[in-house]
């Protein structure tokens, strides 16, 4: 399994987020996770990236103990977290050529800042998709999305499968039904 948790639980304060959750995710498999505003869905996903110590229980991602400062560790698990950010003054290009990428991302030939929510968020989910991985964790990849948007938006994730194990955080049921594989309610 490229990702494994076994009774992992995240406690704040008083409350238990989720508790003895179990997460088995193979290459070439989606897992999304749905649930209210607060019930957890990012702190999963913060979890997975090493950015959220499990108050109990295990999670291994690509075989180790997560942990984002370690450079193997980031190489193999892409992310569009809630606080994923651009270079305000570069174009998509300047953007794909930073992640040694090349080739056209269908944006406006401008600088980040001066693009829409939605196409900077195609931008950020693009780079993500693009690069290697063999993990790719996306929050709510849908915020900002046009109808269209959304459509490619599940195609690229539908691509990424083929070669990566997949978790996504939505509130949006069209694209859980179109991509997901399993479903964890919190
Ligand atoms: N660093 C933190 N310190 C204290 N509480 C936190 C922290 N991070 C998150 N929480 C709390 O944990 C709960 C879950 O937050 P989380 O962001 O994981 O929810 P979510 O399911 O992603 O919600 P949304 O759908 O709004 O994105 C919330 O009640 C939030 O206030
Ligand atoms: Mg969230």
């Amino acid at each position: 399994m490229v990702i494994e948790a076994s009774g992992l639980g995240v406690r704040m304060g008083e409350r238990w987020l989720f508790r003895d959750l179990d997460l088995a995710v193979a290459a070439g498999e989606c897992v999304a996770v749905v649930g209210a505003n607060g019930s957890g869905k990012s702190t999963l996903l913060h979890a997975l990236y090493g950015l959220q110590e499990p108050t109990e229980g295990t999670v291994s991602v690509v075989g180790r103990t997560p942990d984002e400062r370690e450079p193997d560790f980031r190489r193999a698990v892409s992310v569009v977290l809630d606080d994923s950010a651009l270079y305000d003054e570069y174009t998509p290009e300047q953007h794909m050529h930073m992640l040694g990428l090349a080739g056209e991302t269908g944006l406006p030939d401008i600088a980040s800042v001066e693009m829409s929510a939605g196409q900077r968020r195609r931008l950020l989910l693009t780079g993500a998709v693009r690069r290697e991985h063999r993990v790719l964790l996306l929050d709510e990849p849908e915020r900002a999305l046009d109808a269209t948007a959304r459509g490619w938006l599940a195609e690229i994730i539908t691509e990424a499968k083929k070669t990566s194990a997949v978790v996504i955080a939505s509130h949006h049921a069209p694209l859980v039904a179109k991509v997901a594989d399993q479903v964890v309610r919190l």
